[in-house]
Formats: C-alpha cells, sequence, structure tokens
C-alpha cells in the first residue's frame, strides 16, 4: 500500500555508542547524500565540546539546541541525518524527522554499548560510578521512543557495512512504496 510519507532522507537515532556517526557515513556513501551529524554541527557552532557546554550550560540548554536545528533540518534533503542519543527522545524532534526522513535506530544492547564507550571520556550522561547500570537504565527509559523508528536495525553482530547496506535498501523499499514527489 502506498504511504504518504516524504522519504528526502535517512535519519539515523539510537543510544551513544551504537554506531550513528560510522553507520551514517557509509550510507551517505551509497547513497551520495552528505552527512550531517547534529552533535558535530552543534559542537561547531557552539565552539565548544559537548560536554562542555553540558557542564557551562547545563543540559537544557542542550537541548534547546538540539531542538533548533531539528526544525532547521525540515527544508534537508539528500541527508543522513545522525542524531545524538537523547535527540528523538522529545516528541517534537522525532514527529519533524518524520516530516521529511526514513528513520532507522541502531539497537545495540547494554554490554555492547558499554564495551565501545567505556573508554571514552567524553560522554556527559555516563559521568556515573557505574556506567552498566545507567545505560541500562536509559536503554530502559528511551526503548519505546526508540522502537517508533520506521527500521530497528540490530547491531550487536552486525559489521557496520552491513549495517549501512541493510538501511540503504530499507530505504529504497520505503521510497518505492511512497506517493511520488509529483503526485504528493
Ligand atoms: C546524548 C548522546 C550524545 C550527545 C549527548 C547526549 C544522550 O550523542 O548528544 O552527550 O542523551 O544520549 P551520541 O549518541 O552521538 O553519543
Amino acid at each position: 500500500m502506498p504511504d504518504s510519507r516524504q522519504y528526502h532522507n535517512v535519519a539515523l537515532i539510537g543510544f551513544m555508542g551504537a554506531g550513528k556517526s560510522t553507520v551514517a557515513t557509509l550510507v551517505a556513501g551509497m547513497l551520495r547524500f552528505q552527512v550531517v551529524d547534529t552533535d558535530r554541527v552543534i559542537e561547531e557552532r557552539a565552539g565548544r565540546r559537548i560536554s562542555e557546554i553540558f557542564a557551562a550550560d547545563g543540559e537544557a540548554a542542550f537541548r534547546q539546541r538540539e531542538v533548533e536545528l531539528v526544525a532547521e533540518l525540515e527544508g534537508a534533503r539528500a541527508r543522513v541525518i545522525a542524531t545524538g542519543g537523547g535527540l528523538p527522545v522529545n516528541p517534537q524532534n522525532l514527529a519533524s524527522l518524520r516530516k521529511h526522513s526514513f528513520i532507522v535506530c541502531l539497537w545495540a544492547s547494554p554490554e555492547t554499548i558499554y564495551q565501545r564507550v567505556r573508554t571514552q571520556g567524553h560522554r556527559p550522561l555516563l559521568q556515573t560510578p557505574d556506567p552498566l547500570a545507567r545505560i541500562r537504565e536509559m536503554l530502559a527509559q528511551r526503548a519505546p521512543v526508540y522502537r517508533e523508528a520506521d527500521l530497528l536495525v540490530g547491531v550487536d553482530f552486525r559489521a557496520p557495512l552491513e549495517t549501512a547496506r541493510t538501511i540503504v535498501s530499507g530505504f529504497r523499499h520505503a521510497r518505492s512504496h511512497a506517493v511520488s514527489h509529483a503526485d504528493a
């Protein structure tokens, strides 16, 4: 059945350490799209690292920057948008992405995430004595949001290239079933 969504872009959502930035680059290469990495754009505009924004201005200020950037992206075309792990938690952001993007969640288990992020000190939300417990807790809270993606790809046992290929075929399939732009 045709659907009336518009799939101009691919948006990647999912927890920290799931590999969104790496996979975004691969998907963009395959589709000849450009990557927009929301964390990187926010850092470039602020001239500071995310950890510094959290420390100096607080999480709410960072979330506000995310909302503003997502609103700007409504005009985006041919982009692979790699989002920060908490960005889709705000329903306004997810609804906005849904207007123009095929939304893919990269799903990793808490153990995989922990293995990937434990040597990286730059994630402000994981600066706690028991990061694995924190990851489990946050993942459980966010699971209902991540499940709203159009496609959920488990990355525990998939290499980034295979994940990227899965996304590209899902995107092409969705596009071919959407009402064509001329009809929309
Ligand atoms: C966050 C994830 C981070 C970054 C910020 C908050 C989160 O992005 O946006 O530290 O709330 O999960 P990555 O998912 O790219 O690490």
